[in-house]
């Protein structure tokens, strides 16, 4: 999704805008632009189509200069991914403007100002954000009052950061519903996006909240609310470092990520798990009492941590014995729905700033649930803070848009909360002491699986050329393949579904032959010699088969079964463990195919417009 770059300091502030862009390009985006108020006080812009670097190399041929600047990196909506409709948007030479989010009333407010005289030079609905902006200057200079009022004609998301050349040495920012975090210097300021765009410069971070407008000058900060009333917001200090976004030698983000997972997983149980028990206090002060309240559970997240959600649901039926239902958060929030007061509701995300899921909490926040938590790898992300309780993961920095490590960390906070929930339902200590040592043993049986790399990297191969593929699986081993299936297509671009197996011969298997790859996940549990049934239908059809097997479930690799047999004995952690081999699947056939793995086309990382 769009990215904000903002500074406002002593020293020339291009090189921190265009570095600030390039470290937020795994948010995902078509264009870019940054805009300065140079020397003598004129605007400067340039803007291209394409990548950061492309915008670097304009740059370099002809550099901005100046104290005062913003950037930013677009992903379109409104209008196609071109240069005039790349932010910095600018109006009359005067007021320059960044925007992050949707405008719902651009239509109405373009008609209004076309009437007055303004000219349209984009197809964005940002432009008529400038254009009030530009509009309220002309009754009232003061650029801080001219934001406010023109915050107060817009409705739907947005962060912005807005410079006026005729008041050169200020940055007025605003926020409601895009995230936006301010970085505090000696004696300069930034805005940005996200504080990764940010850590070169600072390690000292204040967090926008919604209806938050912030004026900003070299030496000083002063943040009003919605009613423009001066209000403080805490000081957060960063213990990220700035090459957390580096890869470490590996060829892509998402490799790295893969491979970091055994790390990501024992960081994500350090200080939860203490001699074989799970310690309700890391999901908040007030976990153990509701938590023993708890009749029912609410899961609401979207993609990847949807597919999460949908493992915990198994796992909570299972072990807690207690209902549990996932929603599409996006569907969740437009539904009515009947809420009862022992029900909790857990919203999932890896970024914590995701709009359905965000609105999907919001809602219930309203609806009478008993509490909601939050599971999330942003620790000062809006789902945290507007969460009762919250789990975080420590999985370290995501950059892939492909979710990897956030995923296996999800899975294991969930079954973190599973067991923090089954003990006020009955979970014996020996049942607990049982499934922590499940989860302890993970790390170590994540590594051995990535052994399997150059047998996953061989697989791939047969599906470079495929432009379909189906996945299948049964029980809490079908949310893993919807997840492969998810992964394969958005790397590799490679039209891929995931179906229960028992579901085949209701539908999709008229779509199986011998130039349709099936991916199948077949763990040795009660299930496999169902499962093995569902892929005799497929193997007599024609289809080509690539089973991801358990050690024991016996199966072999013979004319048109392609098997690999995986290190893995079957216990609760089992979904969680083959998830690995399809990430390396996708990931290889992303490779072979030449896509541009950490930044797929149209996707972003972090989705902050509904
Ligand atoms: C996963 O590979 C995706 N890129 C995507 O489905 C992602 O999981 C989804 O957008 C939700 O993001 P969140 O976890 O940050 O809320």
């Amino acid at each position: 999704m769009c990215g904000i770059v903002g500074a406002v300091a002593q020293r020339d502030v291009s090189p921190v805008l265009l570095e600030g862009l390039k470290r937020l390009e795994y948010r995902g985006y078509d264009s870019a632009g940054l805009a300065v108020t140079n020397h003598d006080n004129q605007l400067q812009r340039i803007r291209v189509q394409g990548k950061v670097n492309e915008l670097h190399k304009e740059h370099e041929a002809s550099p901005l200069s100046g104290g005062t600047g913003i950037a930013h990196t677009r992903w379109a909506t409104h209008g196609k991914p071109n240069v005039s409709n790349a932010h910095p948007h600018i109006c009359r030479d005067q007021v320059a403007l960044v925007h992050n989010g949707i405008i719902e009333n651009h239509e109405q407010l373009r008609e209004q100002q076309s009437a007055s005289g303004f000219e349209f030079k984009s197809e964005t609905d940002t432009e008529v954000v400038v254009n009030a902006v530009y509009e309220a200057l002309q009754s009232n200079p003061d650029l801080l009052h001219a934001v406010f009022d023109t915050t107060k004609q817009l409705h739907g998301a947005y962060a912005l950061g807005v410079i006026n050349s005729a008041d050169p040495e200020r940055l007025i920012a605003a926020k409601n519903g895009s995230p936006l975090v301010i970085g505090i210097g000696i004696g300069e300021y930034f805005i940005a996006s996200d504080v990764f765009a940010l850590l070169p410069v600072t390690q000292q971070f204040i967090f926008l909240e919604d209806g938050d407008i912030a004026d900003i000058t070299r030496d000083k900060l002063t943040i009003y609310n919605s009613e423009l009333e001066i209000v403080d917001r805490p000081l957060n200090v960063s213990e990220l470092n700035a090459d957390v976004a580096d890869k470490a030698g590996y060829r892509h983000y998402m490799l790295k990520e893969i491979f970091s997972q055994p790390n990501a997983i024992a960081e994500s149980l350090e200080n939860r798990v203490i001699d074989g028990q799970v310690i309700t206090n890391e999901f908040g002060q007030d976990a153990d009492s509701i938590f023993s309240q708890v009749k029912s559970v609410k899961i609401a997240a979207c993609g990847t941590s949807y597919h999460a959600g949908l493992i915990a649901a198994y796992w909570m039926e299972e072990i807690a014995k207690i209902p549990c239902h996932v929603e599409i958060a996006s569907e969740y929030r437009y539904r009515k729905s009947v809420v009862t007061d022992d029900t909790l509701f857990v919203s999932i995300s890896q970024s914590g700033e995701t709009a359905d899921t965000l609105a999907a909490l919001q809602l219930a926040k309203q609806s009478g649930f008993l509490s909601t938590l939050a599971i999330c790898n942003v620790g000062e992300s809006s789902l945290t803070r507007e969460s009762d309780l919250v789990f975080l993961t420590h999985a370290g920095p995501e950059i892939g848009v492909a979710s990897t490590k956030a995923f296996t960390t999800q899975l294991v906070a969930l079954f973190l909360m599973v067991i923090a929930i089954a003990k006020h339902n009955n979970l014996s200590t020996e049942d607990e002491n049982t499934f922590v040592k499940q989860l302890e043993s993970l790390p170590g049986r994540v590594n051995q699986l990535l052994h399997h790399k150059e047998e996953i990297e061989t697989m791939a191969k047969d599906f470079a050329d495929k432009h379909h593929a189906l996945f299948l699986g049964r029980g809490s081993f079908l949310p893993i393949a919807m997840e492969g299936a998810l992964k394969l297509k958005e790397i590799s671009y490679i039209h891929a579904e995931a179906y229960a197996a028992g579901e085949l011969k209701h539908g999709p298997l008229a779509l199986v032959d011998d130039d349709m790859p099936v991916v199948a996940v077949a763990p040795n549990n009660n299930l496999l010699e169902k499962l093995k049934s569902n892929l005799q239908e497929v193997k007599a059809r024609g289809g080509k088969l690539y089973l991801f097997a358990d050690k024991e479930s016996d199966v072999e690799s013979t004319e048109g079964v392609y098997v690999i047999n995986l290190n893995v004995v079957y216990d609760f952690m089992a979904p969680i463990l083959h998830t690995i081999p399809l990430q390396l699947l996708a990931y290889y056939v992303a490779v072979i195919k030449g896509a541009d793995i950490d930044q797929p086309r149209n996707l972003a990382k972090s989705v902050t417009v509904e």
